[in-house]
């Protein structure tokens, strides 16, 4: 048996050590044809699919929704296929927005990063999708900031987080802060679940649900 490291591991390994920006954008660049061979045959990865039963469950099917860090488009393509149209994203990476751009389910689909102001109106989205995004050598805690102004008073954000590192990376202390200043509600909570059963089955992921606004 070789003791050479699956691809996917590598890449992992790659974005979640990336030093910049810059760096983490050449490197899902580069990773984006293979990226949903690696994220579900190699990792086993549900961070679409575990948000996909949220917005089934929660958010009406005409909803203006974003997909924040929108990646090769799979969750657009899972909303897509269970009957919601109006669907918008954005994302670091070129390379990972012409896979999603190839599947013809996004209304529109922008070159862009969080933690930096986006260039959508306030209150511009019913309902908010950061998945997979929001973590380590990624899109900073800040970038929350971002995704409340954007969504309306009343509509939802789903966030996946992983329970492992938030802390470190300043984004439970972000959200606990937004909580105390009434700017969003916790709606629900998924619990520690395995996001990548396969391929990293020992972490800890949580899906969390927040309502903006302070009821
Ligand atoms: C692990 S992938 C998840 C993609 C998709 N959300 C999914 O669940 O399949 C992370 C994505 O976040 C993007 N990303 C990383 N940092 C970002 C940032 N600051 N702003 C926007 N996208 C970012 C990457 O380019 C990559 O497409």
């Amino acid at each position: 048996m070789s003791g050479k490291t699956p691809r996917a591991r590598v890449n992992a390994e790659a974005v979640y050590g990336a030093r910049s920006r810059d760096e983490l954008e050449a490197i899902y660049d580069r990773w984006a044809g293979e990226y949903d061979e690696d994220a579900t045959g190699y990792f086993g990865y549900l961070g679409p699919e575990l948000a996909l039963e949220r917005f089934e469950r929660l958010v009406p099917k005409d909803a203006r929704i974003l997909d924040a860090g929108a990646g090769t488009g799979r969750l657009g393509k899972l909303l897509f296929d269970a009957g919601y149209r109006d669907l918008t994203g954005f994302d670091l990476s070129r390379g990972m927005l012409a896979q999603a751009e190839s599947l013809g389910v996004y209304r529109a689909l922008h070159h862009m990063a969080l933690g930096e102001t986006l260039g959508y109106a306030d209150d511009a989205f019913d309902a908010t999708a950061c998945i997979g995004t929001l973590t380590t050598g990624h899109a900073p805690a800040e970038g929350i900031d971002e995704l409340l102004r954007v969504t309306r008073g009343g509509g939802l954000i789903v966030l996946s987080l992983n329970l492992d590192t938030y802390t470190a990376d300043g984004i439970k202390d972000r959200i606990d802060r937004l909580l105390a200043d009434r700017q969003w509600v916790l709606v629900e909570a998924s619990g520690s679940l395995r996001i990548m059963p396969r391929g990293a089955p020992d972490m800890n992921h949580e899906i969390r649900v927040f309502r903006v606004g302070a009821e």
